[in-house]
């Protein structure tokens, strides 16, 4: 019998016998559902906007998403009681952890109240937010008091020249240090710091940007340049891969490899041997991770996809308006995981080479 012992993040000690159908056990845990690799749903990323109010090269290049671009309509949203119901389902077949998403969630009004909803789930062990940092000291304080967990934030560059380049001019690097000031004084703690590593632009500012994080208790990560969406111009010559940030910070400040935190963690997690915290690589061109991935994803407009890179979505708002029973959303669901075949990042290099790389959802509408 295969069993897994999930996720420790928040204490989560649940035992799943992924040899199992899904279904409601004697101790009142849930085993997951299974899709055709064997892989558990356990997570799911929620995208609560498209809009953005940075643009990053490498996800909304600026000549491409000015002011016409057509984003969500605001009445397309799910609304956050919309949300709610499709958590619960969520929830009740077994996932664990969401993480809010966007473009930048903070965009969306009264964030808050769509956390304070998510946090009364029974069964949901952990709820985190990727934000670009940018409102972040304005909403910090009532992100924690509304039962955020866990925060993670954007940010390529600590030089200021640079991140403004990084963010498409349109940020400012003084805004993500008060926001992240400001997250810990409201409390958060081990804060992921997440930089996206592209050959020619950044790698002189990544010893940077360790000694920056370096000794606080956050934890900085760095992300391999993906070919996510269809507008970015990825070139796989410009991925610096993990292999050799690891080299470069190894030389200056040595590393050891940690276990993950749990299975089918993103990141490969290494302390530095002076005991003064850790790092992350995230490694999805050189090293895909789809044989652990345990997340859906849902859409500010109500569609749930499979992967990152999917071409399609299953429009779930429309069971939920036509006012379809629970059941047969329920089952909606579960039937997409239990078809899912997804695995981009590991097929890749072969539909490159074929020409067949699919149109791809963009990373904004998703949520990375
Ligand atoms: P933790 O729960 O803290 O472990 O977070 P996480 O790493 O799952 O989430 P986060 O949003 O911090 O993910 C960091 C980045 O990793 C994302 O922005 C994506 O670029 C990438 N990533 C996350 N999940 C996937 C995935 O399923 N596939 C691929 N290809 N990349 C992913
Ligand atoms: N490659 C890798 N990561 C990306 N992100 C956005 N676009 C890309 C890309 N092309 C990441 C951002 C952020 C998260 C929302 O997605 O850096 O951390
Ligand atoms: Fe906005 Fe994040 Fe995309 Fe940058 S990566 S444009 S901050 S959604
Ligand atoms: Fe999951 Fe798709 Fe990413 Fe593979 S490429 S890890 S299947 S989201």
């Amino acid at each position: 019998m295969l069993v897994k012992t999930d996720n420790n993040l928040s204490g989560l000690k649940r035992r799943i016998d992924l040899s199992q159908p899904q279904q409601n056990t004697a101790d009142g845990t849930v085993s997951p559902i299974i899709d055709k690799f064997h892989r558990s749903l356990l997570a799911l990323r929620i995208s609560v906007t498209d809009r953005c109010n940075h643009r990053c090269p490498y996800c909304m290049p600026k000549e491409s998403f000015s002011k016409s671009y057509s984003f969500i309509p605001y009445e397309e949203y799910l609304s956050f009681e919309e949300i709610a119901t499709l958590a619960r389902a969520f929830v009740s077949l077994g996932v664990v952890k969401i993480r809010l998403t966007g473009g930048e969630p903070l965009l969306r009004p009264r964030i808050s109240e769509l956390i304070r909803m998510l946090k009364e789930i029974d069964g949901l062990e952990d709820l985190a937010l990727t934000t670009n940092g940018s409102l972040l000291a304005k909403h910090a304080a009532e992100l924690k008091s509304a039962g955020l967990n866990r925060l993670t934030v954007s940010l390529d560059s600590v030089d200021p020249n640079i991140f403004k380049t990084m963010s498409g001019g349109a940020g400012d690097l003084n805004d993500i240090f008060t926001g992240i000031t400001e997250a810990e004084k409201a409390g958060f703690n081990q804060i992921k710091i997440n930089a996206i590593a592209q050959k020619g632009l950044n790698p002189d500012d990544i010893l940077n940007l360790v000694r920056q994080f370096k000794g606080t208790n956050h934890i900085l990560r760095f992300i391999e340049y993906m070919d996510a969406g269809n507008c970015n111009g990825w070139r796989k010559e410009n991925v610096l891969s993990s292999e050799e940030i690891l080299k470069l910070i190894n030389q200056t400040f040595p590393l050891k490899r940690l276990n993950p935190n749990y299975p089918g963690e993103v990141a490969r997690r290494y302390q530095f041997i002076d005991g003064n915290g850790e790092i992350g690589l995230i490694s999805s061109i050189t090293q895909p991770f789809c044989q652990d991935c345990t997340r859906m994803r849902l859409s500010a407009d109500g569609k749930l996809y499979n992967c990152l890179f999917a071409e399609n979505g299953l429009d779930i708002k429309k069971a939920l308006r036509q006012n379809s029973s629970k059941e047969d959303f329920i089952s909606a669901i579960v039937n997409l995981w239990k078809d899912r075949e997804d695995r981009y990042s590991q097929l890749r290099n072969e539909l490159q080479a074929l020409n067949k790389v699919p149109q791809k959802i963009e990373m904004f509408a998703i949520g990375g």
